[in-house]
This record gives C-alpha cells, sequence and structure tokens, in this order.
C-alpha cells in the first residue's frame, strides 16, 4: 500500500522588496484596443502580474479619455477583487471616436500599482443615422448570373488626413481594396450571422493607404452563405436575391474638417475575373478575364456601368466583436503521388480547412481543376462521395503568362489536391495550402508523455480550428457546414480550453436568440437557414441553456447570463409546454445519442440504443437546472421558486417513466447511466448501483466507449466524479474502434464524425455521413485538461482554481496551461519511480487548492493564493 514519504513544497517566488503588481493586459469587450464597438456602456477587463505571490486585487481605478486626451470619467477608486468586464459609466460616448483609458489597482499586501499603459479603442457607429452610405448593387446581378461583381469608386483628397476610417459590410461575402491594396487582412467577411436581423460591419483604420491626389476604392463580392446555396436541402438566395455593398470612409483632416466617402450612385461596376464562387461548390477563376490595376488610380473604368442603389433596412447593422478568419499555418507538399487511378495528388499531411495558392504557367486557355478530398480510399484513390453534392473545386483559366491563383469566396475541408490539366511535372512548391479560421488568440496548451493523446490534443485542436470559421459548424467539407447547435455543446468547453473563445460564442448566442422561434423553439442550426416547421430537437436545443452558463463558468461574464436569459427561459418553457405530466415530448422525435455505436451485426442486440425520450427528459432536467443557476446569479427570485418546482417534477416524472424502484433504468447504455448522473437524475441513495451499471456495461463491451454525441462529452466526468478514472483512463487509452484513439492509430490527423468513419481495411463506413472533421467526439478534451492534468474553474471565471490531477494511465507526464481570465494557470506533474513532482503556477487575483496526489485516488490538500509552486512527493502503491 502506499504510504507517504514526504511531502515538499518549494515556493518558487522570490519575495524582491519592491515587488510590485502590475497590469500586463488591457482588453476592452474581451479585444485588445479594438476599433468599430457599437456597445454604448464597454467592459473593460485587465490581467494582473506580480512578484509577490498571494496578490489579490483590493481597489481599482479607472480613467477614461477622449481624443484629445480630455479626462471624461473617473471611476474613482473603487473597493473591489473584480477585473473582467467593469462597466463604463461615464457620459455618453460618441460614435466613431477614439479614446483612451487606462487602470491601475491597488492590492491587498497595500501597495498601489503603477498606471497600466494607455490603451485605446474606437467607437463604431452608435445610430443608423450615422450611416450616409446607400447599398449599392449591380443590377446585373440576379437569377442564374454566377459572376462575381466589382465596384470602384474614385475620389481625390488634397489635404493632410489625420485619420481614415473605413465601416464596411456586404450582402454576400467582400474583399475591399483601396489604391490596389487589400483593406485589412480577414477573409469571408462580413461573417456568418442571422443576417435580416443582424448584419456585422467591419471597421479599418486606412488612414496610411490613402494618398494624396486621386485615390479608388474597390470591392469585390461573392454569393457567399447570404445568397449562394446553403443546406444539405438545399437552399438558396436564403437571405437575398442580389449582392450588395456599403461602406463609409469617414475622413479627418488636419484642419479639423471631415469628409465622408461613401458607397452611393457613384460608384462604378463590372464583372472580372471571378467567373463563380460558392461556398460548397468552389469557385472559377478566368485570369483572362483579370481587370488588371481595376482598384487602382489609373485604371480605366469609362466603360464600367453605374451602380443600382437599393433600399434596404439599416436596423440590422452591428459590430463586430468575435475575431475575424484570418489565415495561419500554410502547407507544403508533404507527399505528391501518383494513385492507382493515375490520379495526380498532393498529400499535405494534414486535413485541414482553407485553399490552396497555385503558381503555374501554361498555354492560354488551359483549364486547370483542384479538387479537395479528405482521405484516400482503400485503394488508396482520391475519394470524394463523402463530400456529397458539395463540389469543392477550384477551376482556373490560364493566361499563358506565370499565373497565380487563390480561390477568395470558399474553402474546402481536405489533405490531398488531385490537379487536373496539368501539362508535364507538377511542382510541389507552386501548390501551397493555407489553413483559414476564426483568429481565436490560443490560451491553451495539453501535453504528455503519451504520443498518441498528443495526437489527439492536436487533432482535436485542428477539429476546432477547420470549423471555427466565424461559426461553429458541424464539418467543413460536405454540402453542410451549419451551425449545428448539439455539436456546438458537446464541444464547447473543450474550445474554451483551447482558445479564447468568449466573443465568438457570445456572437453566436445573440444569433441564437434571434433565430428562435416565436414559440420558443431553438433551431437546429444557427444561424437558422432551415425551413421554420421543425421542432425542437433534445440535446440541441439546450445549447441555448448549456453555453451560456458554461461559457460564464469559464469566462466569468455575467453579461452572457443577462444577454441570454431570456433566450434560456424560453426555450425551457417551450419545453415545458409541450410536456404532458411533465415529461417532454413524448410524441415528437429527436436526434437522440446521434452516431452511438451500432455495429453491422447486431444479432445478439449489441447496439447501445438509449430511448429517445428519456434523454429527453434529462436534458429537460439539465436546461431547468441552469436556468435556475443564472437566476439565482441574477437575483430573480420568484424565477428561481417556479422552476425549482418544476425541476422536481420533472425527475419525480423521470423516475416513475424511465427507472425501477433499484435505480435501473428502461436502456441499459452507458449513454442512459452517465446523463442520469451527470444530471443527478438519481436519488443520491441509487447513483454508487448506477456508477456500478454504468462500468459493467463498459467492461461487457471489452472497455469501449458506445455513447454518441450526447454522452460522449459527459462519460468520463462522470467516471471520475463517481470515483472510477481508473475505467475512464481505459476508455480514452482503447486503441481499437469504437474509441478515440482509433482514427488516431489510423492516421487521422482530426477528429472524425463517427467512430469508424474508415475501417481497419481502409473501406469507408458509409458515403452520407462521414465527415472526417467534426469536432464533437473531441469533447474529451476537455476531461484531459480538467481530470488528467487537473486544472478546473471552482468558480466562474477561475476566480477560484482547483489544481488536481489524477495519476493513472500509464502517464509519467502530464501539463497543462490555461490563460484564464485572470492569467496563466499551469498544472503539470511528472513521475519518476515513485517521485513525483508536480508544477503549479496561480495568477494573481485568484485563489487555488490543490490536491498533491499520494497514489490510489488520495491527495494532500494545500490552499493557496498566487504565485508559482513546486511539490514533490513519494508515491507508493
Ligand atoms: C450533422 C451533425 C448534426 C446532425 C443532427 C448532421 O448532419 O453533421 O453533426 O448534429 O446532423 O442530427
Amino acid at each position: 500500500m502506499k504510504k507517504i514519504l514526504c511531502i515538499t513544497i518549494i515556493l518558487l517566488l522570490c519575495i524582491g522588496i519592491n515587488a510590485k503588481t502590475t497590469i500586463i493586459q488591457q482588453s476592452v469587450e474581451g479585444l485588445i484596443n479594438p476599433i468599430g464597438i457599437d456597445e454604448k456602456k464597454p467592459g473593460f477587463s485587465w490581467i494582473l502580474k506580480s512578484t509577490k505571490q498571494n496578490t489579490l486585487q483590493s481597489a481599482y481605478e479607472i480613467q477614461i479619455f477622449d481624443c484629445t486626451k480630455k479626462k471624461i470619467w473617473n471611476s474613482g477608486k473603487v473597493t473591489s477583487s473584480t477585473s473582467i468586464n467593469i462597466q463604463y459609466a461615464g457620459p455618453e460616448l460618441h460614435s466613431n471616436s477614439i479614446y483612451y483609458w487606462k487602470v491601475r489597482v491597488w492590492d491587498n499586501h497595500g501597495e498601489c500599482s503603477s498606471w497600466g499603459s494607455m490603451n485605446q479603442w474606437r467607437m463604431g457607429f452608435l445610430s443608423q443615422s450615422d450611416w450616409k452610405a446607400k447599398w449599392i448593387e449591380n443590377e446585373q446581378v440576379k437569377g442564374k448570373e454566377t459572376r462575381s461583381p466589382y465596384f470602384r469608386k474614385s475620389f481625390v483628397q488634397n489635404k493632410k488626413v489625420v485619420s481614415a476610417i473605413a465601416y464596411i459590410t456586404s450582402h454576400g461575402l467582400y474583399e475591399a481594396f483601396l489604391n490596389g491594396e487589400k483593406v485589412g487582412d480577414a477573409y469571408l467577411t462580413p461573417g456568418f450571422t442571422s443576417y435580416n436581423k443582424r448584419l456585422q460591419y467591419q471597421v479599418y483604420n486606412v488612414t496610411n493607404m490613402i494618398h494624396k491626389g486621386k485615390n479608388v476604392f474597390g470591392i469585390v463580392l461573392g454569393n457567399g452563405w447570404y445568397r449562394g446555396t446553403i443546406n444539405w436541402e438545399p437552399r438558396k438566395m436564403v437571405y437575398g436575391q442580389n449582392m450588395g455593398a456599403l461602406c463609409q470612409i469617414e475622413i479627418t483632416y488636419e484642419d479639423g474638417s471631415k469628409e465622408s466617402i461613401i458607397s452611393d450612385n457613384s460608384w462604378k461596376t463590372s464583372f472580372g475575373a471571378i467567373q463563380y464562387a460558392e461556398i460548397y461548390n468552389g469557385e472559377t477563376i478566368d485570369a483572362n478575364k483579370e481587370l488588371i490595376g481595376w482598384n487602382t488610380p489609373s485604371y480605366d473604368d469609362s466603360n464600367w456601368k453605374s451602380v443600382s442603389v437599393a433600399n434596404y433596412a439599416m436596423n440590422n447593422l452591428i459590430g463586430t466583436y468575435n475575431q475575424k478568419v484570418k489565415k495561419h499555418e500554410v502547407f507544403i507538399s508533404h507527399k505528391v503521388i501518383t494513385t492507382p487511378k493515375g490520379e495526380k495528388v498532393i498529400d499535405y499531411g494534414q486535413n485541414l480547412v482553407g485553399f490552396e495558392k497555385v503558381k503555374i504557367k501554361g498555354n492560354k486557355g488551359d483549364t486547370i481543376r483542384i479538387y479537395h478530398a479528405e482521405v484516400l480510399d482503400k485503394e488508396g484513390n482520391f475519394y470524394t462521395e463523402n463530400l456529397r453534392s458539395a463540389k469543392a473545386t477550384s477551376t482556373y483559366i490560364l493566361t499563358g503568362n506565370e499565373d497565380v491563383f487563390e480561390p477568395h469566396f470558399t474553402f474546402y475541408g481536405f489533405r490531398y489536391i488531385k490537379i487536373e490539366g496539368i501539362k508535364g511535372e507538377i511542382i510541389p512548391e507552386d501548390f501551397t495550402a493555407t489553413a483559414i479560421y476564426s483568429d481565436m488568440p490560443k490560451n491553451g496548451s495539453f501535453t504528455s508523455s503519451n504520443p498518441l493523446i498528443n495526437q489527439l490534443q492536436s487533432n482535436i485542436e485542428w477539429g476546432q480550428k477547420g470549423n471555427f470559421l466565424d461559426i461553429p459548424t458541424d464539418c467543413p467539407q460536405r454540402n453542410e457546414r451549419l451551425g449545428w447547435t448539439g455539436d456546438a455543446h458537446a464541444f464547447f468547453r473543450t474550445a474554451t480550453f483551447n482558445r479564447d473563445v468568449r466573443n465568438f460564442f457570445k456572437k453566436w448566442l445573440k444569433d441564437l436568440a434571434v433565430d428562435q422561434l416565436p414559440d420558443g423553439c431553438v433551431p437546429w442550426v444557427i444561424p437558422h437557414t432551415l425551413r421554420d416547421d421543425q421542432v425542437g430537437s433534445s440535446g440541441w436545443g439546450d445549447v441555448a441553456t448549456i453555453i451560456p452558463w458554461q461559457l460564464y463558468m469559464a469566462y466569468g461574464d455575467v453579461g452572457v447570463l443577462n444577454n441570454q436569459y431570456d433566450s434560456m427561459k424560453a426555450w425551457v418553457d417551450y419545453m415545458n409546454r409541450n410536456s404532458k405530466n411533465n415529461l417532454w415530448n413524448t410524441k415528437k422525435d429527436h436526434f437522440g445519442d446521434w452516431l452511438f455505436y451500432r455495429p453491422d451485426d447486431d444479432k445478439d442486440g449489441i447496439a447501445a440504443i438509449t430511448d429517445k425520450q428519456m434523454i429527453a427528459q434529462c436534458f429537460f432536467a439539465h436546461s431547468t437546472q441552469l436556468l435556475i443557476n443564472a437566476a439565482q446569479i441574477l437575483n430573480k427570485k420568484e424565477d428561481v421558486k417556479t422552476y425549482s418546482e418544476l425541476l422536481s417534477k420533472i425527475k419525480e416524472a423521470y423516475w416513475n417513466e424511465y427507472m425501477t424502484a433499484n435505480g435501473c433504468l428502461v436502456s441499459n447504455t452507458q449513454t442512459a447511466y452517465v446523463l442520469a448522473l451527470q444530471f443527478d437524475m438519481l436519488p443520491e441513495n441509487l447513483r454508487q448501483q448506477a456508477v456500478g451499471r454504468l462500468v459493467q456495461n463498459i467492461e461487457k463491451y471489452n472497455n469501449h466507449i458506445t455513447t454518441g454525441f450526447l454522452g460522449t462529452s459527459y462519460i468520463c466526468h462522470v467516471l471520475s466524479r463517481f470515483g472510477r478514472t481508473d475505467v475512464a483512463y481505459k476508455l480514452l487509452l482503447q486503441e481499437t474502434y469504437p474509441s478515440w484513439l482509433y482514427p488516431v492509430k489510423q492516421g487521422a490527423t482530426t477528429i472524425w464524425e463517427r467512430w469508424d468513419g474508415q475501417k481497419p481495411d481502409g473501406s469507408f463506413q458509409t458515403a452520407e455521413m462521414n465527415s472526417f472533421n467534426h469536432y464533437a467526439y473531441g469533447a474529451i478534451g476537455d476531461w484531459m485538461y480538467r481530470i488528467c492534468a487537473g486544472l478546473t474553474e471552482a468558480t466562474p471565471g477561475f476566480k477560484e482554481i482547483v489544481i488536481k490531477p489524477h495519476l493513472g494511465g500509464g502517464f509519467t507526464y502530464m501539463s497543462a496551461s490555461e490563460m484564464t481570465p485572470y492569467g496563466e494557470c499551469t498544472s503539470a506533474w511528472r513521475l519518476k519511480g515513485n517521485q513525483l513532482e508536480m508544477d503549479v503556477e496561480i495568477p494573481v487575483n485568484t485563489t487555488a487548492t490543490i490536491y498533491i496526489p499520494n497514489g490510489n485516488e488520495n491527495y494532500k490538500k494545500v490552499e493557496v493564493g498566487s504565485g508559482k509552486y513546486h511539490f514533490t512527493n513519494n508515491i507508493n502503491n
């Protein structure tokens, strides 16, 4: 048996005589020095660092200055430890104005910090009347026209410009240029929202791009989600018939005068090289039709047509807070392959989302086609059946000179490209692949002594990158790529550990709220591009309560609960109204435990089918519980009372309908027991026996997981909560199907939609629904951070932290780091024989309970404040 020989704690902090607390990061609405804030009372946050341990903030002072650096608001010294989202409370802020701010804090050692840096932010348009610009369109773009419209406007300015700020948005996707240079470095702008109700505009500082004399502003548009084909059904022109642009440059001159360059009937329009652009199908560029220099001043546009001006409501225009989609990793060929069919294929070695860049010289008029695929088939041939009707093809028509191509208004999910139309050898360096995704700051890392688990973590991260293109999508390659709600909540907490997704999801939740149907039903996908005749599905609609609550837990931002409360409540009320005897939705259908284990040969009834209504009842209870939690935080006492009563009835109805007196559930599956335990559906005295049944079930499948989307995110958490981390480790480390490591062993570089997307012999499970980049099963990442490495929040936003690693699974090393809203937190442990070494970092302004393992799930508990700590311990098992 284990015995504690010694526990040594070394405090790594040197206590400097002049030690001070300093402010190391300041953000406004979650962004550093943002531009285009249309929140009338923005929220300020900061992160502290200190050379002294046990440092807490005891007070703060914020000062705000206008563009002339005149102080307009001083919060005064506020006694508070809060450093997240302090709301502005000064005089009214003005549209398009720049403001400066700084903050200082006092700490519990009685010291006052120096002022943090003088940061800034710029307001966006605060009122509809700020928009003087008109929507402009090319009236030829109607019906079947597939070409991209180009727009240009020349303007002359001779005075010295002190600032030029461009406000741009579009119906469809846009790329904007000023004097031939691309404005900003974002792609797929203005992003994907519920356009009719919320259309984002982007704001760019273009001061340095404006020249003295003649200038040209140019815009080119693509169909995008607005007018293109979306949904598997499919539907076209969901939001509108024509593409259009809206832009306004606000120029301030040195002499104080101002001018606005706006989109209006003085602009001209034409068609150019982009012949076709669709999200699912790809892009066709004819380089012979390139309007060379079209966006520069010297270009002659005398044969361009006048634009038409359209009158659309402007009350849907909103600022952009989520990080824009940008270019990231660039891949060069990993391998050039000639397949058994004779196809010329490049393997990039990573399943990624983005597009290729091609440099090519051929004959004038030659057509090159680039196809995209995630996998090769059993024989090693290029495989695209799983893209279903999405053509995912770039078509390039050559000029005869050296041409360089890159798509503008599409993206592909691919690891391989197949090249057609090239005469002669393929020069691999001429075909690079660029990953694009929302520019969410990377704020977490997880690594361990097991290379397969490290690959799993890498696959999870790539699943996140590839499916976070402005909205959280189910998959990035086939004719879907939609904001599927069930997938998003399953993966949400894992996403928060890997990257800062606060603004990304706050934006998406607002779309959810506006797209919720009048009866409170949450559509299956957000933005809601499907038809309205749907019913809410359990485990999918519950995203309305789960993400706001978990976002609050991850980032400590109460604002999200305020924003989403009505939506949360509407969803619970919807379920309640559709219940009979407190049993939700006994008539209607749900997606259930989507993609659970279902062997082809089920003669022995081993498929892990969980009764859908029972699942629904569990989520009904969970959502109600989360609503109660939110009501408590927001001090809505009446609601706490009403929904607590409802919750008791929901649970009682569950016991009567789905559970025997001894605690046996109507479906003897992993998901049934996992949900019952995770959501506290069972009376206390029946929980331990349920854990026993769950473990028995896992053992019956030889330590394999059989859960679908709904059970997967919770199974290991439930096992750990009830003391069976040993079994959870067996599931994590299982290498045969169904398991997390089976795809890894098969060479996967992303998370698959199905446990067995590709069989050991290389054949495919199915063609119909078989994505190789679907993040939902990557939800295990959350458990790896929190339980294996043991880094978790005890209170919202990591104000209080728990560090509690779980040794096991043959791991000798594990390390997780997380940029919490208060700063860097780390939990790392290493085993050398019986010797345990632990390194922990706790951010300033937080406290932590650290559990030092003694072995056999025994711990020594230490309460600490901020600082770096090193522990050693002898473990005898
Ligand atoms: C999507 C899923 C989604 C599901 C709903 C699929 O087509 O790809 O990830 O959650 O439909 O059942």
